[in-house]
């Protein structure tokens, strides 16, 4: 390697600056590129913000949390109906609150009845948020919930199948009453909804969106095989189905988190928790915004169908929890 080639031993970003551009430009004099921080002084409007930033972050707090950032135009889902099973919790409750704010009318469905009604509440001070209580593995129920919201809205553009659920064990020791369990909620009770909602509504409507949230299975799911071999399972549908009603207007994409921060690590052991972050490329968990922007994204990309999206910080590519 050539001296010219080589790293400048100072780490600081000027210094890596200057040598990339000795590096460009050789002995010839650089252009003068303005810092970024010389650009952002000179705005007009950042006397403005200065003057208003103290003013607004003083009782941000108090504020129903709007936006997260800048990623999707203001009130994009506006005229759009939504569904987020599991929505009064965790994952399913950021996705039913960023849906809010960018203007959607939302349902929300889960079991447990008053933990629901709260969120409901909650949410409904960002827009219109219904909630209906039922469990994804009774279809009959599911019927129920399509006539209701057949009744208030007349139609549905959006399914987010997120409710589900697992306990960590490992395979030997799963019970056929835990198996069973974890399979008619995450593989046949997402089938439910997705087959009730489609009949209902998005097959005879021509047009409509679903996005399926799994898991982070691309190397099998160890410690979990029950959910890992339903996600997969939700996986496949995804791309039968979006073959099947592609003509139809109809697309179906899967979004696979992988460890996130929410309610749902409550159900694993802390000390399985506090050392997973080591074991993911990014050196972090997720966040639910997270995987929330990449439902919206999902349900709004009009050329995408068929795919899955994973939001895990690299982790299907390196490291495991799971000692073999
Ligand atoms: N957090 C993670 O690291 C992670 C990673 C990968 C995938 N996921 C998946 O992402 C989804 C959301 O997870 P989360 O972390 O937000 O956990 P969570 O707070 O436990 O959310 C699960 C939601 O699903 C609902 N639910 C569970 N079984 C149901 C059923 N049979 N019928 C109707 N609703 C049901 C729950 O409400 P009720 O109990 O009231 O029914 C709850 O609102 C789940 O499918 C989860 O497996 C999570």
């Amino acid at each position: 390697m050539t001296e010219k080639h080589q790293h400048p031993h100072s780490t600081s970003r000027s210094d890596v600056r200057k040598h990339l551009l000795k590096q460009a430009y050789g002995q010839k004099k650089p252009p003068t590129l303005p810092e970024p921080s010389a650009i952002f002084a000179t705005t007009p409007l950042r006397p403005l913000r200065e003057f208003l930033s103290p003013k607004l972050y003083q009782f941000s707090y108090l504020a129903p949390r709007k936006k997260t950032n800048d990623m999707f135009q203001d009130k994009i889902f506006e005229g759009k109906t939504a569904l987020v099973t599991g929505g009064r919790s965790g994952i399913g409750y950021e996705i039913a609150r960023q849906l809010l704010n960018y203007g959607a009318e939302v349902y929300i469905a889960s079991r447990k009845e008053e933990p629901l009604k709260e969120a409901a509440a909650a949410l409904n001070k960002l827009g219109t948020c219904h909630h209906f209580a039922l469990d994804i593995r009774e279809p009959e129920k599911i019927d129920e919930l399509a006539e209701y919201i057949m009744d208030k809205s007349g139609k549905l553009d959006l399914l987010v199948n997120n409710a589900g659920g697992q306990f960590p064990s490992p395979a030997e020791g799963i019970a056929r009453k835990g198996w069973l369990a974890v399979i008619n909620t995450n593989l046949n009770g997402t089938w439910f909804m997705t087959q009730a909602m489609a009949n209902t509504f998005f097959l005879p409507q021509e047009s409509g969106s679903i996005v399926n949230i799994i898991v982070d299975h691309y190397r099998g799911f160890p410690g979990m095989s029950h959910t890992g071999a339903a996600r997969a399972g939700v996986d496949n549908l995804t791309k039968s189905l979006a073959v099947e009603w592609a003509n139809r207007n109809v697309r179906i994409n899967s979004v696979a988190p992988g460890i996130i921060k929410s309610s749902g690590l409550e159900n694993y052991p802390p000390e399985m928790v506090a050392q997973v972050s080591g074991t993911i490329p990014v050196k972090r968990l997720g966040k639910v915004e997270e995987v929330a922007e990449a439902v919206l994204f999902l349900s709004l990309a009009d050329y995408v169908t068929g795919e899955t999206l994973y939001i895990d910080g690299g982790s299907r590519l390196w490291g495991d929890m799971w000692q073999a």
